[in-house]
């Protein structure tokens, strides 16, 4: 398995996988691949001859007092776990091959709609750094299909519109979020946690599974009350909710009487470590 460091390199190794033929599949990380990410890299071996993972830590995408700085940057033993999985190409761009003229010169892509609320709201710019770097990587790799994480479920719906609404030539193929035995979902910030609040950090996937099974039951005028309770179960397991919010699955936007498709989305902090996660059910 090849590592890549520069554009130039990158798109002479694709011409020549395209000429010969073979279907070429993305996956873009940040890095400090965990098993959830090797399950991306896994969905995208199906559905693609060539498989280039790109790894970079996108400072456009973190606020100003988010862990850009102590964000792990771990590519020697993401390699291998790559090359384990059967991983085709490995690009790990530095910031001055994405951003040669710095982030403040850098042209933007703004997704309107599903960009706002949940975790919109309280990481403002994040979702314009996701859209303007997986833009990017797009035009560099000219994948056939990439592959994103249910985990990050706004950011898909991000991607998913800014893939449509800019008449991107590829498929997105979101993948089933991978969790640890407790239920907690594999996240590369689960090791900012301490052993003790490990302990405490399945509750959010257990409030999420425990506000589904109240929300097939529910009047469609309870959400307000069910999203208040979620949040007062996990306040009452040592965290701190950002947000409880039912939303349409497809639109992001509250949920109606009428919808059918809905998802719970969480945000929520245990010490200073910010996780999230969700859970999606059709009534
Ligand atoms: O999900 C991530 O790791 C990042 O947001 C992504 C999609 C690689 C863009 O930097």
């Amino acid at each position: 398995m090849r590592t890549v460091h520069k554009l130039k390199e990158l798109r002479t190794i694709l011409h020549n996988f395209r000429e010969q033929g073979k279907r070429i599949g993305l996956v873009p990380t940040m890095g400090n691949l965990h098993d959830g990410h090797i399950a991306l890299v896994q969905r995208a071996l199906e559905a693609a001859d060539v498989v280039v993972t790109s790894i970079f830590v996108n400072p456009m995408q973190f606020g100003a007092h988010e862990d850009l700085d102590s964000y792990p940057r771990t590519l020697k033993a993401d390699q291998e776990r790559l090359e384990q999985a059967g991983n085709t190409l490995v690009f790990a761009p530095p910031v001055s091959e994405i951003y040669p003229e710095g982030l403040a010169n850098q042209t933007q892509v703004v997704v309107p709609g599903v960009s706002e609320g949940h975790c919109g709201a309280g990481r403002p710019g994040h979702f314009e750094g996701v859209a303007t770097v997986v833009t990017m990587l797009f035009n560099m790799v000219q994948p056939d299909i990439a592959v994103f994480g249910e985990k990050d479920f706004q950011q898909l719906a991000v991607i998913r519109k800014l893939t449509r609404d800019l008449c991107l030539p590829v498929e997105i193929i979101g993948a089933p979020t991978v969790r640890d035995e407790d239920g907690l979902a594999l996240s590369s910030r689960n090791g900012y946690l301490s052993s003790e609040e490990r302990q405490h950090a399945s509750a959010l996937y257990r409030v999420l599974r425990d506000t589904a099974e109240r929300l097939q039951e529910s009047h469609p005028k309870q959400l307000a009350e069910l999203e208040q309770a979620a949040c007062g179960q996990l306040q009452a397991s040592g965290f701190r909710p950002e947000y409880v919010n039912i939303v349409n699955s497809l639109t992001l936007k509250p949920a109606l009487a009428s919808d059918s498709d809905l998802t719970i989305l969480a945000a929520a902090f245990l010490g200073s470590t910010r996780l999230i996660d969700n859970i999606s059910i059709s009534r």
